[in-house]
């Protein structure tokens, strides 16, 4: 036995959390500017944290590194799951081992419907981490999802999200409203059931409305076998959707950690006063915090 855990087989009694431990993170294009400089955090089925920080901490760096993707490098610490080195498995195995990213930018694919894309992304999920020869998951013959059965699931997350169902058949974000393409990360959500959600929230390009109808589909979705992992960086969405834990990240580390009185500590204050208490030379270039008129649900 040793304590380091293997990429392919969890330890027994594996930790069923999400524990990452000095985490350290650069981007490909250049190797030497580590952005996340220590990151500790670790995130237990049914639980619900959210990630705050200026523009520019690492938010969406942490959330990319935790995917697997392939424009940064980890040059320190660990990240394990379910008892295994996620670090160590693709992008694609992360995802089939129940990890799901809602980009903050989706990108269109033209000419793939809705439907398809949720279809493969599925059947690619029920394949799991090692798929068995013997299954073919695209045929319903051979333990793929049966068109019916997509379907009546299908429906199913449609009237959960309270979504229209001719959705369906548009194609993946073509002409999709900053709206419609959150929707639809939280339809491929609900389609996917993941175990652990990162949600990077694009607040600025969200309405009111429409952060109401995202926080909504999250909350719809919360169950005890799901751990969520929030990242905003503005405290109005976590009046809809409410974390267990607050982190601030800035400096590449989490700062502090605390409950939602921190989100409303940093709606009043900025980041410029848990900067200094922590050491740091304040040079946020963060905007100002939002008004207060734009909070709401108090
Ligand atoms: N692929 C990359 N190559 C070079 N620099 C990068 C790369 N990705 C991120 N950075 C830099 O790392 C820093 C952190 O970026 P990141 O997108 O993670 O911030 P963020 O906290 O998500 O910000 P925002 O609140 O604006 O979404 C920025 O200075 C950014 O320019
Ligand atoms: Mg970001």
């Amino acid at each position: 036995m040793t304590d380091q855990p293997s990429a392919t087989e969890p330890t027994p009694a594996a930790d069923q959390r999400l524990v990452i431990r000095g985490l350290r993170v650069a981007p490909v294009a250049n190797v030497a500017h580590e952005i996340l400089q220590g990151i500790d955090l670790t995130v237990g089925k049914g639980e619900v944290h959210a990630i705050m920080g200026p523009n520019g901490s690492g938010k969406t760096t942490l959330a990319y590194a935790l995917m697997g993707h392939p424009a940064y490098v980890i040059t320190g610490g660990s990240v394990t799951w379910k008892g295994r080195d996620l670090l160590k498995l693709s992008a694609d195995k992360r995802a089939r081992l129940g990890l799901f990213l809602a980009f903050q930018y989706p990108t269109a694919i033209p000419g793939l419907s809705v439907a398809s894309f949720l279809r493969s992304a599925l059947n690619a999920r029920r394949a799991g981490l090692t798929p068995d020869p013997s299954v073919d998951p695209t045929d319903p013959l051979r333990g793929g999802i049966s068109m019916g059965e997509f379907r009546r699931r299908m429906r199913e997350k449609f009237a959960l999200l309270k979504m229209d169902e001719s959705f369906a058949s548009r194609y993946v974000n073509e002409g999709f409203s900053g709206g419609e393409k959150k929707r639809l990360e939280m339809l491929q959500m609900a389609v996917l059931e993941p175990e652990i959600a990162i949600l990077d929230e694009t607040d600025s390009g969200l309405d009111i409305d429409a952060l109401r109808i995202v926080a909504e589909s999250v909350n719809a979705m919360l169950n005890p076998e799901l751990g969520v992992l929030v990242i905003t960086h503005y405290q109005r969405l976590l009046n809809y959707i409410r974390p267990d834990v607050v982190h601030v990240l800035a400096a590449g580390r989490i700062l502090t950690s605390g409950g939602r009185e921190l989100a409303l500590r940093l709606e009043e204050e900025g980041y410029a006063p848990i900067l200094q208490e922590n050491g740091y030379d304040v040079e946020v270039t963060d905007e100002a915090p939002e008004p207060a008129a734009a909070s709401a649900g108090h």
